[in-house]
């Protein structure tokens, strides 16, 4: 905590995507928090060093008070607008004449490549998810995707504080405490069950933190629940970013992906979701299409295993042309060979089968000549679990031991799962060059503990 004139910073300016989806427009946000004394902020930016303060252009700034649980404080929002891309840009931010931060971001890509890590169940408050962050700057992303789990246990503001925004806001880069990384790349966070521990308002209100600290694009549906009175004033603020923001999709170079939402309040087969998916991902012309949530469909890990509702949007996902779904939940990293998967349907074919337990079963195929070095056209989608970003590991003892990988016999199981490695944090880096594709694991130490090149 900073001390400044009247008040205390709280989380000090990290940067986000804002409402920006498409390469049409560019956008960042730049949010912060302060205890409830109201201080006079400004926010500049720039295409120059904030040195020349004639060409500095100043972001308009919105504040509201939080008072989620405990004391109140204050958010503010500096939108920073009309950007062009593949730009670097300086900004500052200021409270009365004190700079309180001062960096630097490049906007997004239109040429054909991207760089960007993917990291899961990761806001524990442990010194891996440090070593993760130092490992992740090291790497140079554009932006960084999460597969949710994002603050441990239940999505709280003082979860934030305390278990995200120290590890990835860090004042430098040192492994054993984080990394320099929300100041200078947006993070597109993707909603766990641990950050929102309840579909309802009336149960906890302050599990919603998720839709304060964050600023998305807003191109997709959802719904809440809760007394009429907590919803409106829920809305009233968080509006516009709620409720559309917990579904997603973006453009950064030539790749789009579509984020999801897999709680429990969200049927995946919900006709609004489908008709969007259809709209969005399937008419995306970008070379690559990669959806990313949470709760993963095909997983061997005993943890979780139970958890299969996701399956249902395979047969969509492989009519949109998806080649890559990332996911996490399971704190370890999984990866499939390329597969297609028909849900088994009722006798009259008019609805998929769904066990008690949330089990999927159906037909699979898969293509077990896929290695991603010398056979790299994959006939089907690669299902990544990458999980494995903070938080306590799952079924170290199953790690690279695919004899142990084998869970429930005939059609809810087969032999999809190529690499297994659950007895070290690790996240995804993901490049992409034109029709080329790679993906590489790398562990806590920095070390390359799996990778896989896909070609179109
Ligand atoms: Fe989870």
């Amino acid at each position: 905590m900073e001390s400044l004139y009247a008040q205390q910073l709280l989380v000090p300016p990290y940067l986000q995507p804002g409402n920006a989806s498409t390469l049409s427009k560019e956008q960042r946000v730049l949010i912060w928090q302060t205890d409830s004394v109201p201080g006079s902020f400004s926010a500049n930016y720039s295409l120059h060093r904030l040195s020349d303060t004639t060409k500095m252009l100043s972001a308009a700034i919105s504040n509201v008070e939080l008072k989620l649980k405990g004391k109140a404080t204050r958010l503010y929002r500096a939108v920073l607008d009309g950007l062009l891309f593949d730009t670097l840009y300086y900004y500052e931010v200021r409270v009365n004449s004190k700079s309180i931060a001062n960096d630097s971001f490049r906007t997004r890509t239109k040429k054909s490549s991207t760089r960007f890590a993917v990291m899961g169940d990761f806001g524990a408050g442990t010194s891996q998810q440090a070593a993760i962050g130092y490992r992740i700057v090291q790497q140079k992303p554009q932006f960084v995707v999460t597969t949710g789990d994002n603050v441990y246990f239940n999505g709280l503001e003082e979860e934030y504080r305390k278990n995200l925004f120290p590890y990835y806001l860090s004042l430098g880069n040192i492994p054993a405490k984080g990394a320099s990384l929300m100041n200078t790349i947006p993070f597109y966070m993707v909603l766990g069950n641990h950050d929102v521990r309840s579909d309802s308002l009336n149960k906890e209100r302050g599990s919603f933190a998720y839709f304060y600290y964050n600023d998305l694009p807003l191109n997709a549906p959802i719904m809440i629940s809760g007394s009429r009175k907590l919803v409106k004033a829920f809305k009233r603020n968080t509006s516009p970013r709620f409720p559309g923001m917990s579904n997603f999709s973006f453009d950064d170079g030539n790749v789009h992906i579509t984020c999801l939402d897999t709680n429990d309040n969200v049927n995946p087969l919900d006709p609004i979701l489908v008709d969007w998916l259809m709209r969005d991902t399937g008419q995306s012309k970008a070379d690559w299409k990669i959806v990313v949530f949470h709760r993963p469909g095909f997983s061997s890990s005993i943890a979780h295993y139970g958890e299969q509702l996701m399956r249902l949007l395979s047969p969509l996902f492989e009519k949109l042309e998806v080649n890559l779904v990332l996911t996490g939940h399971v704190h370890n990293y999984q990866r499939s060979v390329p597969l297609l998967f028909a849900p088994l349907k009722n006798k009259r074919g008019d609805h998929y089968i769904i066990s008690h337990k949330g089990e999927v079963d159906g037909t699979f195929t898969l293509d077990t000549t896929f290695d991603g070095s010398t056979d790299t056209t994959p006939e089907g989608i690669i299902y990544i679990v990458t999980g494995s970003g903070g938080g306590r590991l799952y079924d170290s003892n199953l790690n690279q031991k695919p004899e142990l990988w084998k869970r429930e016999p005939k059609d809810n199981w087969a032999p999809f799962t190529q690499k297994f490695i659950s007895n070290k944090h690790s996240f995804t880096l993901i490049e992409t060059k034109g029709k080329e594709l790679s993906l590489q694991q790398i562990d806590l130490t920095g070390k390359v503990i799996d990778q896989i090149k896909i070609t179109q």
